[in-house]
């Protein structure tokens, strides 16, 4: 069995070096020269826990190969994954030009039969759409069938996601493209889901937008709490103990971002708007999320007497820990805000500084966190990296100029604060 990956970012790079590992023959394909010169090297251009050692692995075993030709990865292969991005337009529908050059160089390699398989996220009728394209490229419709298998794997944990997927799906409508696929995954801890194409590519939407909806609600909740009393984590324990809540994705705090929740929670808007269902649920969860950051720093306004001309200290700025990726991080929400109402930023994050320096660089970054507060009018703290859960308190009091700390993930407890003379300001709690 022989597989290639198109696309070798945090979805292609992850699954193509587990297969690898799983002792698939694995080419791994991307228009990117630069990324490809640090794979040769065996460096890997992206951070996950686990995946450079990996791949090193693999590569030193000569299970994995990494190359520019779609060409020779669909003629050495029995299966071909499109694993490249499908990111967001101004009107919410995901950018499918990627998918669409892939499937047309596919298209034009075939010359035996070949399963291609949708990995990428994209709406409900894009395998039918990738079918067309490859079909109007090679001619014949027994040379390949298209399936769809949408990726689950979370940032931060990609390769653990990878090598002990919850489930897998797998959408086909036919046998033998089916049969081949779940061949590949012999071997591999989980359950297959098998369904129809459309199913499978509702599947991964629907996932996402219920999970950003958690979050969001609970974020609703917070409110009540700061409003009426009450803690929000001890409702969202109380609530997550009812199994037919379950408890994940009920920590409040500044909202969700990174590269998947934003733009598939707008793509499933728009599928409804272009389909003429209501998706109301998910206007709300959107508008919900985004007043996270405003909510935050109005509160930190109205504690320091407005931000004009004030320095703000924000820690982590990746959109989430263990992961280098800044997609739609809320410290970039921050910032601009922060900005826009005249303060100066300090910041700082165990990876991400280089790549937000590049966007901002008026951000004055510090190696850690006391460095980066020293003379600040108050710190934000953005994202629960675990070290800054390590942060001695009565530190970043002496070293901030009011010793106000903003914990936008809920990582310290009044009582921590209290002890340190700290004020601390959260999501969910009066005070
Ligand atoms: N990142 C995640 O956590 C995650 C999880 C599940 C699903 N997904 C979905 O998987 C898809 C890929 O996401 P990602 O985060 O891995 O993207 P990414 O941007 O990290 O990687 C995409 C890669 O595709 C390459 N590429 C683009 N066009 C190409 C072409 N014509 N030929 C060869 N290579 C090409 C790019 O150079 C890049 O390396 C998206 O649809 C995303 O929504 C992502």
């Amino acid at each position: 069995m022989k597989a290639a990956i198109v696309g070798t970012g945090y979805v292609g790079l992850v699954s193509g070096v587990v297969f690898a590992d799983a002792g698939i023959k694995t080419i791994c394909v991307d228009n990117d020269q630069a990324k490809l010169k640090m794979l040769r090297s065996g460096k890997s251009p992206i951070f996950e826990p686990g995946l450079e050692e990996m791949m090193q692995r693999v590569e030193e075993k000569g299970h994995i190969s990494f190359t520019d030709s779609i060409s020779d990865a669909v003629q050495a292969s029995d299966v071909i994954f499109i694993a490249v991005g499908t990111p967001p337009q101004e009107d919410g529908s995901p950018d499918l030009s990627y998918v669409k050059a892939v499937a047309r160089d596919i298209g034009r390699a075939i010359t035996k039969y070949i399963v291609i398989v949708d990995k990428s996220t994209v709406p409900v009728g894009t395998a039918k759409m990738v079918h067309e394209i490859i079909l109007g490229e090679c001619g014949d419709a027994s040379l390949f069938d298209v399936v769809s298998s949408p990726e689950f794997l979370r940032e931060g944990s990609a390769v653990e996601d990878t090598v002990n997927p919850d489930r897998v799906v797998i959408g086909a409508d036919s046998e033998r493209a089916l049969n081949t696929v779940k061949r590949l995954y012999t071997g591999f801890p989980t359950e297959i889901l098998e369904t129809d194409i459309a199913s499978a590519e509702l599947i991964k939407y629907a996932s996402n937008c219920f999970l950003a909806t958690k979050i969001s609600f609970i974020n609703m909740i917070s409110r009540y709490c700061e409003a009426a009393g009450g803690n929000v984590d001890d409702v969202a324990k109380g609530m997550g103990m009812d199994t037919r809540i379950g408890k994940q994705f009920l920590k409040a705090g500044l909202g969700w971002g990174g590269s998947c929740f934003p733009k598939d929670v707008s793509a499933l808007i728009w599928m409804g708007e272009t389909l003429g269902v209501d998706a109301g649920i998910l206007t709300s969860t959107v508008a919900i999320n985004e007043d996270q950051p405003a909510h935050c720093l109005r509160r930190v306004s109205e504690e320091l007497g407005g931000l004009e001309g004030k320095k703000i200290a924000i820690f982590g700025l990746s959109f989430k820990p263990h992961t280098d990726d800044i997609r739609d991080a809320k410290s970039l929400v921050i910032i601009d805000a922060l900005r826009s109402m005249g303060a100066s930023i300090s910041a700082t994050d165990p990876i991400c500084m280089d790549e937000v320096a590049k966007l901002h660089p008026d951000v004055e970054m510090h190696t850690d966190a006391i460095s980066a507060a020293q003379g600040a009018d108050a710190a934000i703290l953005v994202t629960e990296w675990p070290e800054y859960a390590g942060i001695e308190l009565s530190d970043l009091a002496s070293a901030l100029k009011t010793p106000l700390l903003f914990d936008g993930r809920r990582v310290f407890t009044a009582e921590d604060a209290k002890a340190a003379g700290i004020k601390r300001l959260t999501i969910g709690e009066q005070g």
